[in-house]
């Protein structure tokens, strides 16, 4: 069966469409997945599991125009991956209302501070899609520090390749988990092993590992080497539009506090739950909206849905806008955006 561009006319949003032959058997599967790309701008071939597939398609597929409207709701297919962590808290789903918040400004911001950085999603959307001319991200918890140093300082190769040349079995994971690392490069892969190998992403050191996973890999279910040193490869490339800070998130919004050209991205530990994800987990959330007020750059945070968080809000003048999403187990969850002026948010 030839499926011609007819049977689907102005379907496709990557532009003019051919006809190719297949075997019958495969031609459901094949137009299927074809859909399911174009349908993400191709960005469903950065997703873990079908980058692995296809470690060669990534790069090669013609990119189109998608614009993301907050109002819509969002796939979190459709957002490329780009940080070598996976993150509990991670903030994917953000991601559109990012663009839409910084395309909103009058003109691309000098800077953006993501103060509380973790996985640094945002930073590394920011970077990659030019929303800011530099980024400035921070982050406290020393392992995670180490991966951005190395992977912005120089080091990136190397973290690279002991990522391929890593065979993940239960006899070289416990040891390679176990040993204290004598330099910030070894305490990178560690830190890397150790988020993809425990359950969760959890980084707490003795957190369980993974033990079933997908496609029944068990200990390698989150393993994807290829991807993995692609990404690191890949931040490496771009690595001048950044600068990576180990330290505390209330130095550096004081630091750039001043800087009206600046803008923050905000998104503190704040759950119950932060106690179990994060070493660094404590933070005063009194004084970080009191420092938020005193910027002279735009802001955005990110909070749980709370009747203390409206509060804090509310004592300081910020507008919240609640945004419904679904989690990874597709539990619908309310989170919250706080700033001094959401107009941009579209939708109800
Ligand atoms: C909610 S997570 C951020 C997740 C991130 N937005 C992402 O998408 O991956 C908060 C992060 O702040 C870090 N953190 C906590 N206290 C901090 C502080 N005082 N300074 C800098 N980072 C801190 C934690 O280690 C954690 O990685």
């Amino acid at each position: 069966m030839a499926l011609s561009s007819t049977s689907y006319p102005k379907k496709w949003k990557a532009g003019k469409t051919t006809v190719i032959r297949v075997p019958v058997t495969l031609a459901e599967t094949v137009l299927e997945i074809a859909k399911r790309i174009d349908e993400t701008d191709g960005c469903v071939l950065r997703e873990e599991p079908f980058a692995s597939l296809f470690p060669d398609l990534e790069n090669t597929l013609p990119r189109v125009n998608v614009t993301y409207k907050a109002a819509r709701p969002i796939n979190v297919a459709s957002v490329p991956q780009r940080s070598p962590f996976r993150y509990p808290g991670g903030k994917t789903w953000l991601v559109p209302y990012l663009r839409d918040w910084l395309n909103h400004q009058s003109k691309t911001p000098s800077r953006l501070i993501e103060p509380f950085a973790g996985g640094g999603i945002v930073s590394l959307t920011a970077g990659f899609e030019r929303l800011a001319r530099h980024i400035v991200f921070a982050e406290l918890d020393e392992r995670v520090a180490a991966v951005w140093q190395v992977v912005l300082n120089g080091q990136a190769e190397w973290l690279a390749k002991q990522i391929m040349d890593f065979d993940v079995t239960l006899e070289n994971v416990k040891p390679a988990l176990e040993k204290p690392a004598k330099t910030i490069r070894e305490k990178a892969f560690q830190t890397i092993l150790r988020n993809r190998v425990q359950r969760g992403g959890i980084l707490a050191t003795g957190a369980g590992l993974v033990k079933t996973g997908e496609n029944g890999r068990g200990l390698r279910s989150r393993w994807y080497p290829e991807t993995l040193a692609r990404r690191i490869r890949d931040i490496n490339a771009i690595k001048d539009r950044f600068t990576f800070v180990h330290g505390d998130a209330f130095k550096l919004i004081e630091e750039h506090s001043q800087d009206k050209s600046a803008v923050f991205y905000v998104d503190p530990p704040y759950t119950i739950a932060a106690r179990r994800l994060y070493s660094e987990w404590q933070i005063d959330h009194e004084r970080l909206f009191a420092a938020m007020a005193r910027v002279k750059g735009d802001f955005l945070m990110s909070y749980d849905h709370t009747s203390e968080v409206l509060e804090l809000a509310k004592r300081h003048g910020f507008e919240t806008r609640g945004i419904s999403m679904k989690n990874t187990h597709h539990a619908k969850m309310q989170e919250l955006l706080i700033g001094r002026d959401l107009s941009w948010v579209s939708g109800p």
